[in-house]
């Protein structure tokens, strides 16, 4: 069975779930955290090795603050509430986004799962905090202009490898499969480096219904794909080449 070993996901939907229930938006973002630690749970049990998902952009800034404030409190009490739960289950976590004015709180507890999970095994969870991926390719390419500058690569050296390796994903292999649930088809800065090859499964379900279930209709969709990476499976053209 073909699984893929890192999946990410755009949880989308929670501020529509509370609204169809006439309730304020944050009371779908706290059912999404619920939706969160089913899927960490469903992503170990499918042998999948990496899960990343898309807690908060560079963009959702713009939300009102009070929102703003309950996606940060969120994040706070998903790690307060988890981490050692998900250090038991040797749940590795990984943080990607722009670290830069986050609050010192929400670093410092950000900075103590990644090193308290550091040795872990099993699944690598990977948190996209701030993380736009257009501001990820222009830290990136900062930190390489930086490196030119003082002498220490040559522009000729600047490689599709140098650029992934200065990525906040270094290290973590390319999304495989990427889910977006509430029915959106788009992409919405998220890897965008990185899902150059990523097959893209679009759920119609809002984020806090997304379940095992969910999980599995999009790894059965994922199966049915075929991947070529810009190759061919036709054999007569393989043949002929
Ligand atoms: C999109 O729904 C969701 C978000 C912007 C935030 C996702 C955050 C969580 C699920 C909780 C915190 C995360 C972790 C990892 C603990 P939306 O508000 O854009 O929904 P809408 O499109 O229906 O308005």
């Amino acid at each position: 069975m073909n699984t893929p070993q890192h999946v990410a996901i755009i949880m989308d939907g929670n501020g529509r779930w509370a609204e169809r229930r006439g309730q304020p938006r944050t009371v779908g973002h706290r059912k999404g955290v619920e939706a969160v630690r089913n899927a960490v749970k469903t992503a170990g049990k499918k042998g999948i090795k990496y899960l990343t998902l898309f807690a908060f952009s560079t963009e959702n800034w713009r939300r009102p603050e009070q929102e703003v404030s309950d996606l940060m409190g969120l994040l706070k009490f998903f790690v307060r509430r988890d981490l050692a739960e998900l250090h038991r289950e040797n749940v590795r976590v990984h943080v990607i986004g722009e670290r830069h004015g986050l609050q010192s709180d929400i670093l410092s507890l950000l900075t103590e799962a990644e090193e308290l999970t550091r040795h872990n095994t099993a699944l690598n969870l990977v948190i996209a905090f701030n993380y736009g991926g257009r501001d990820d390719i222009t830290r990136a390419a900062r930190e390489l202009a930086q490196r030119v500058a003082q002498g220490e690569l040559d522009p000729s050296d600047i490689t599709e490898l140098s650029i992934t390796n200065a990525l906040d994903t270094s290290g973590i292999p390319d999304p495989d499969l990427i889910i977006r649930t509430s029915g959106e088809m788009r992409i919405s800065n998220f890897l965008l480096w990185q899902s150059a090859y990523s097959e893209f499964v679009f759920l119609p379900c809002l984020w806090p219904d997304f379940g095992e279930r969910e999980f599995e209709e999009a790894l059965k969709a994922y199966r049915c794909r075929d991947r070529r990476f810009g190759t061919t499976t036709d054999r007569t053209a393989a043949a002929a080449t």
